[in-house]
């Protein structure tokens, strides 16, 4: 029997329980060993915050973020030494053009001197923000930007231009177990009601892809196409913020109907074509530790309707950031991007991402841990609310601050809250703490760097702080309650 015969014969590869990662580890570091003691007594000397522990004492899985921790492929170290650090058109700009008319569409970055421009490339994705931010507040005075949920430092640059960001969640977002795919969506009705009433004050929509602020859920084609509609019909741009952009597309494949046979790439296209611009931050889906940008549609909406704007942010680029050819990166930077993005919508790739994600976010909710299902993208979102439910946590106890405390003193990994601390604030002249809608503590899994064991490992200690649930105490503000992003800056003491 010939070989090739004998195979056909076999169960085929996809159908065995167990697949192979479709990468192998190119090189590894070896961790220190630190003790819960030393690193509790690291932990109480940064105030129980978690941002300012030292990522060396990490003796677990480091889940703060899934930014810029991306672990690079050989063929990005490599494409690094082909870096042309020239301070303008260095060779790699040329390819990131075409690398980003091919993944996202030719409209969004056009020809080098030919019309106005419309690609800024900027350090990371907050600038890309500041620099938009910055623009459309001096259009008028309490204007509004709403969003199916804007991420943390992309409302602040929205509030600190004086005008205010708005979230329209959708309401399967708050039911935890309902297995609706697309929960990231914005809620249309409320939508339709903002439009109604303030059309005039909305200089452009935003949509998140995947939505971080919502429990990183997905956000389906359909409601693309129909927010686009929507705004469009009041005369307002549409934009997407589209970090993670191609994860979202994946989950368009895998959910919703008439996708099943397209391939990635198409999807993105199909996703772009519905938006006037986008910022980005390419240290999500990017696969780079550092870069991002702003891209307008050459023939959009927003172009036309604010004429003087590509020029005025290409002025804020080169005061802020550098030569629009490089936009705060250097060669070596862009050249990795440029590999990045041809890996990330490899369909093979996003399979084994999201899959161990979810996979990950299943054994955490099989062990009575209360997680947003189904599972997002790049994260699971831990419930606090539940989490602490039949405990006597309060909200103004910040259980999420102080699980994260106790997670990374006794077990040695790091996760973040995003909850009632980093997304409330307090209300000076009520004197009290103003709660957000949603409450969690998120552990965002970095690509391409953790193994199933390292994972498993994080189910296995929040099984142990979940039985003890009721002796974890609430924690006591020290420093830093009224400051703006005040859980990147604050410091706590437990209450008892
Ligand atoms: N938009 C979204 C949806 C984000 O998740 C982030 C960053 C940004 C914008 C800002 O990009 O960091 O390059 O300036 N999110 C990271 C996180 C920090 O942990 O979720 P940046």
């Amino acid at each position: 029997m010939k070989l090739k015969s004998l195979v056909k014969h076999l169960p085929a590869e996809g159908e065995l329980a167990k697949k192979p990662r479709p990468y192998l580890n190119h090189s590894v570091e070896l961790k220190k060993v630190f003790t819960p003691e030393e690193r509790a007594g690291m932990l109480d000397s940064v105030g129980l915050n978690v941002f300012f522990f030292p990522s060396e004492m990490i003796t677990g899985c480091d889940l703060l973020s899934d930014s810029g921790v991306t672990t690079m492929t050989s063929e990005q170290w490599a494409a690094l030494h082909l870096g042309d650090e020239a301070y303008g058109s260095n060779r790699g700009y040329f390819m990131l053009r075409d690398r980003i008319c091919d993944t996202f569409g030719d409209v969004f970055f056009s020809e080098p001197g030919v019309g106005e421009p419309n690609a800024f490339i900027f350090h990371q994705g907050r600038a890309a923000e500041d620099a938009l931010f910055t623009q459309l507040g001096k259009l008028g005075s309490r204007l509004i930007i709403p969003s199916n949920g804007h991420f943390d430092t992309t409302g602040a640059n929205i509030e600190a231009n004086k005008m205010q960001a708005v979230n329209l969640f959708s309401a399967e977002l708050h039911d935890t177990e309902s297995d609706v795919n697309f929960k990231g969506n914005m809620n249309l009705q409320k939508l339709k009601e903002l439009l109604e009433k303030s059309s005039d004050k909305i200089p452009l929509t935003y949509l998140t892809i995947t939505n971080n602020t919502a429990g990183g859920q997905p956000v389906s084609m359909a409601n693309i196409r129909e927010v686009a509609q929507i705004t469009h019909r009041y005369d307002i741009p549409l934009f997407f913020d589209a970090c993670r952009f191609a994860e979202n597309a994946w989950f368009i494949k895998q959910f919703e109907s008439g996708y099943k046979d397209k391939n990635i790439k198409s999807i993105v296209h199909e996703m772009f074509s519905y938006v006037d611009g986008f910022t980005i931050s390419y240290k999500k889906d990017g696969l780079v530790n550092m870069g991002g940008g702003l891209f307008l549609r050459a023939d959009g909406m927003f172009v036309k309707k604010y004429p003087d704007m590509p020029g005025v942010i290409l002025g804020h680029q080169i005061i802020k950031e550098g030569h629009p050819t490089y936009g705060g990166l250097s060669g070596r930077d862009i050249m990795a991007l440029v590999v990045g993005l041809s890996v990330v919508t490899r369909e093979e790739y996003l399979t084994f991402r999201i899959n161990q994600v979810r996979e990950f976010g299943e054994e955490m909710h099989g062990q009575g841990i209360p997680v947003l299902r189904p599972v997002g993208g790049h994260a699971v979102y831990v419930d606090v609310n539940q989490f602490f439910g039949d405990t006597s946590m309060k909200p103004e106890d910040f259980g999420g601050v102080a699980l994260c405390a106790v997670l990374l003193a006794a077990y040695g990994h790091r996760a973040c809250e995003l909850g009632y601390f980093s997304f409330g604030y307090y209300d000076e002249r009520k004197r009290q703490e103003v709660l957000p809608d949603v409450n969690f503590v998120r552990f965002a899994v970095p690509r391409l760097r953790y193994e199933k064991q390292d994972l498993q490992s994080v189910v296995a200690a929040m099984r142990a702080l979940h039985e003890y649930r009721h002796d974890i105490p609430g924690v006591e503000v020290t420093y830093g309650r009224n400051l703006p992003l005040r859980h990147f800056k604050a410091r706590f003491e437990f209450k008892k």
